[in-house]
């Protein structure tokens, strides 16, 4: 017997945020499983250099600096990328800031930037890329949302919001582009070790610790990038066509809701 083809033809994905964490483990477990796969993240070294490991392993990818907060900036990187790998038909809107603010602290530009970066951002790459999948009859959408969504996180009350939208967008674009062949899902992730964690963590965000975390997760261990870049792409794959508009938690069971 011989594996399952992730694909019945050559796909190419759009990863946001893809030179650190978890966009950079999706980035290359979709190269892995055939897809030719454009990183974008506001930092170009970044994204070049995760374009740069794929090539190393043998797949196609290109890195471009995107700030997926300026939306003629993805425009442009849109056409980028239809121009030298052919149209994205596979999109993941991953790139993410979660500051730890006392919501009385909480000022006008930091709350801006967070929904801009985290829900307009996630809406303008979507907008973008659909015209594309459109064409193609097919396409998937994944966006990365988080638990702090699901469930609230002091000190994060503009980023669960922005999360908070990124589900009902999800929900919403499901059901709408349904019809033209692709699917809009969200991931919502916890407790994933990832540079931004670590560095939280060490601020003392995290409260008692990594550790304490670790005795209150079912599974007993931190997630890992890989965990969140295998359920991508499981729902980026043909396969997964009739999953959509739904919130597929992985988080080791921390959220069972
Ligand atoms: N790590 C976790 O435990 C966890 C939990 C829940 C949700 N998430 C979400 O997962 C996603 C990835 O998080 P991570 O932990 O891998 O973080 P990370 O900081 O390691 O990676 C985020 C990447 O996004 C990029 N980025 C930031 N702003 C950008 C912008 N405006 N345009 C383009 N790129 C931008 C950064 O440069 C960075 O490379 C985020 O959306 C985050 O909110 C993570």
């Amino acid at each position: 017997m011989s594996p399952v083809p992730a694909w019945s033809e050559s796909r190419t994905a759009v990863v946001t945020g893809g030179g650190s964490g978890i966009g950079r483990a999706i980035s290359l477990r979709l190269a892995a499983e055939g897809a030719a796969v454009a990183v974008w993240d506001l930092d170009a070294d970044s994204a070049r250099a995760t374009a740069a490991a794929i090539e190393d392993a043998g797949g196609g990818a290109i890195g471009l600096g995107v700030d997926v907060a300026d939306r003629p900036r993805v425009d442009e990187a849109v056409a980028e990328v239809r121009a030298q790998l052919g149209p994205a038909t596979i999109l993941v809107n991953n790139a993410g800031i979660s500051p730890f603010e006392r919501f009385l602290s909480i000022s006008r530009e930091s709350l801006v930037r967070v929904l801009a970066v985290n829900l307009v951002g996630t809406f303008d790459c979507c907008q973008a890329v659909a015209p594309d999948m459109i064409d193609a009859r097919w396409g998937r959408i994944v966006n990365i949302s988080s638990s702090s969504a699901q469930v609230g996180n002091a000190l994060q009350v503009h980023y669960a919001a922005s999360k908070a939208g990124v589900i009902g967008l999800t929900r919403s674009l499901a059901r709408e582009l349904g019809p033209k062949g692709i699917t809009v899902n969200t991931i919502p992730p916890s407790f994933v070790d990832t540079p931004t964690l670590r560095g939280s963590a060490e601020k003392g965000f995290l409260g008692p610790g990594a550790e304490e975390h670790v005795k209150t997760t079912p599974v007993r261990r931190m997630g890992q990038p890989e965990d969140i870049a295998s359920a991508c792409a499981y729902l980026a794959r043909d396969e997964a066509g009739f999953i959509t508009g739904q919130v597929v938690g992985v988080n080791g069971g921390r959220t069972i809701c």
